[in-house]
């Protein structure tokens, strides 16, 4: 199969926690004009509105995607909005809607107008417990307990069926908690792992939904975005995987992270009080082997605990100063 050139860029979800980042990114690497940053509900930020064009569109509505698809001569999509987690727990309608519906109108789009390429996210929620907890392969048990599980690896499946059935050339990984600084993630698990460092900052203490001893795969940001772009560059005949790149960084408990944080801030105080969301927790890898993307297309992290969280505090901490927080 040949690689078709990626010129003109839709960024669904783009005012979430990852569309945000990866769409100043892809403005940065592709030029403004060419990445198109599109949302349902939310408000855009000044930064994301200012930088390019902006429209609102509805996944789970195909003819509001058809219409900026032919307007903005789109030949690749980042699909990045989605239902999380935690969201998906309490509305598992909303869930299987949005990230089945709303992908399945994505891939038939990329189809018929034989776009480029296509990003379909999935995540370490596509495991269960059934699944090795410990450095989870790349193959193995899908058996997830969750709604978003359940569409994550649907999604893998018909990701990669387009593929072979029908050329279409889609790529994915399945994501570890995503720990941010401009973006709040809107719904997740992992969620934790990001309030913590605001209510470090603004507090001085935080009350945390999953148990000191919990560990689950997490990941920094400028990680996160060179991942999802680098794969999205990579050589298309070097990949022998497409929807389900298994991609790790580091792994920590809730615990860990509190002490690494307390380093910075020696009065932060971090109390537990798990709720519905520990369960999720406990049903998802600890560590994961993230050989094959290392292998396929070189994945490699730059973050680990230390350096993310004290980039982290500097840039959240600026923005308190400024009183932008
Ligand atoms: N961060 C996501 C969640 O917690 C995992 O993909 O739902």
């Amino acid at each position: 199969m040949s690689q078709k050139q990626m010129k003109k860029i839709l960024v669904t979800g783009a005012v979430g926690q990852i569309g945000s980042e990866l769409t100043m990114e892809l403005r940065k690497r592709y030029g403004n004009d060419n990445v198109l940053a599109t949302g349902r509900k939310t408000k855009p930020s000044e930064t994301l509105l200012n930088s390019g064009p902006f429209e609102f569109i509805d996944i789970t509505n195909r003819e509001t995607i058809e219409k900026v698809v032919d307007d903005y001569d789109i030949d690749t999509i980042y699909n990045m909005a989605a239902i999380l987690s935690a969201v998906g727990e309490e509305r598992p309608k909303v869930c299987w809607n949005v990230n089945i519906n709303g992908m399945y109108n994505i891939l038939e789009i990329v189809h018929e107008r034989e776009m480029a390429r296509v990003f379909v996210p999935s995540s370490i929620a596509a495991f269960g417990p059934e699944t090795p907890r410990e450095n989870t392969p790349q193959e193995t048990v899908l058996k997830p307990k969750t709604m978003y599980g359940v569409t994550k690896v649907a999604g893998e499946l018909l990701g990669d069926y387009y593929f072979k059935r029908f050329n279409l050339d889609i790529r994915g990984v399945r994501y570890p908690g995503i720990i941010s600084s401009e973006t709040l993630p809107g719904g997740g698990t992992t969620d934790y792992a990001v309030e913590i460092f605001y209510e470090a900052i603004k507090h001085k203490r935080y009350t945390c939904f999953v148990k000191e001893d919990t560990v689950l795969p997490m990941m920094y940001m400028p990680d996160c975005i060179k991942g999802t772009i680098d794969l999205m560059e990579a050589d298309i005949k070097k990949l022998k995987h497409h929807s389900d790149f298994n991609l790790a960084s580091m792994s920590f408990s809730a615990g860990e992270l509190a002490a690494e944080i307390k380093k910075h801030i020696p009065e932060f105080k971090c109390s537990y009080k798990p709720d519905f969301r520990q369960a999720i927790a406990d049903s998802w890898p600890k560590s994961i082997d993230d050989s094959a993307a290392r292998k396929e297309w070189g994945w490699k992290p730059t973050y680990d605990l230390p350096t993310a969280t004290k980039d982290m505090l500097e840039k959240l901490g600026k923005r308190y100063e400024e009183g932008n927080l």
